[in-house]
């Protein structure tokens, strides 16, 4: 089977080629960076735009690149979930109005399984079952994974997803947007002794996270000191120490209770040097995707809806007219 995989939930376009036996034939990814960088952050109806721009001559190079036309492919997967509305709704349109044109089935697929299943896209993979610590931009999860689809949440942010913590409290620090990359390589320069941040949610049973309180802090900290590089570099350090510190304790709370061995860690911020460090001293067998599987991409959604049309699941195309309607079956408004 072969699958064209369309992501745009958020600022990049993902457009990738799947096949059940060659493995990934092509992908590629068409990042906004750019054109949110000057706004500090992603602008829904930019992106919206940027999408419908950059979609389909993204689908034609990605096509040719893995050298096969239209008529060799068996399915189209979108991500229809969760994500900008817009942006969500410019690959969802995209998605199912190709596959009708090409008569063949469509499938939706949720954002978030397309990370949890991205280590998959790897020769080396993890067995099922294994917990997932998906940290991005938008969202914060520890997932128990017992197989496709049977999904479990442990634990999410109650605010801010860790991704937008970071963003959050580099643009304090006058860094440029996205910040977590930037704020990760000023703590390079940072002293660790000098400040000490709280451990959000630690001292709390249960697995959730909260990151807003984090970046309270920052702000606070950042009002106290002069300014200067070297203070930046201090709460860039601290920061990011608080932040690591509570993902490792929230994995090594997730593994305890449910004595799984295998950890799984994709989205942006499983980017982050110092925290792959730390989880590394957990008694688990880690895994991530290479960078470019581990943000967003077209190739995790081609993946997960290849699984899904695979099981027999697609998109009904029939407009639907019922001759025999129930009043009861009406939901209420
Ligand atoms: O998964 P992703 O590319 O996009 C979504 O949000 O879905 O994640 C982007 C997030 C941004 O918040 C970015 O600042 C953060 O991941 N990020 C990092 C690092 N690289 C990317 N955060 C901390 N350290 C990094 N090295
Ligand atoms: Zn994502």
């Amino acid at each position: 089977m072969r699958v064209l995989g369309i992501e745009s939930s958020c600022d990049e376009t993902g457009i990738a080629v799947m096949d059940s036996e060659q493995g990934l034939m092509a992908h590629n990814v068409y990042s906004q960076i750019e054109l949110h960088a000057e706004y500090g952050g992603v602008v829904p109806e930019l992106a919206s735009r940027d999408h419908i721009r950059k979609a389909l001559p993204l689908i034609r190079s990605t096509l040719d690149e893995a050298k096969i036309k239209s008529e060799n492919l068996d399915g189209v997967a979108y991500t229809a979930g969760p994500g900008l509305i817009g942006a969500l709704l410019v690959g969802a349109s995209l998605g199912r109005s190709l596959a009708w044109g090409w008569g063949i089935p469509s499938v939706a697929v949720h954002h978030m399984e397309g990370h949890l299943l991205a280590p998959m896209l790897e020769a080396e993979k993890p067995e099922f079952p294994f917990i997932a610590l998906l940290v991005s931009g938008g969202h914060t999860l520890l997932v128990q994974v017992a197989g496709v689809g049977r999904y479990k949440v442990l634990g999410e942010s109650l605010d801010d997803a860790v991704g937008e913590a970071f963003d959050k409290t580099a643009k304090l620090l006058g860094l440029p947007y996205p910040g977590g990359p930037e704020l990760a390589k000023l703590a390079e320069q940072g002293n660790p002794e000098r400040f000490t941040f709280p451990r959000p949610m630690v001292n709390r049973p249960g697995l959730d996270f909260s990151f807003s309180g984090l970046k309270t802090f920052a702000l606070n900290t950042v009002n106290n000191v002069e300014g200067t590089d070297q203070d930046k570099a201090d709460i860039a350090r601290a920061f990011e120490d608080a932040v690591v510190d509570t993902l490792f304790i929230k994995c090594r709370r997730a593994i305890e209770k449910t004595r799984l061995s295998t950890l799984i860690v994709s989205g942006g911020v499983g980017a982050n040097q110092r925290l792959r460090q730390k989880l590394g001293t957990l008694d688990a067998n880690v895994f991530y995707p290479r960078p470019e599987y581990c943000t967003d991409n077209g190739a995790m959604i081609a993946y997960a809806g290849m699984l899904r049309l695979q099981a027999g699941e697609f998109e009904p195309k029939e407009i639907q007219v019922r001759p025999r309607w129930s009043l009861e079956d009406l939901t209420a408004v």
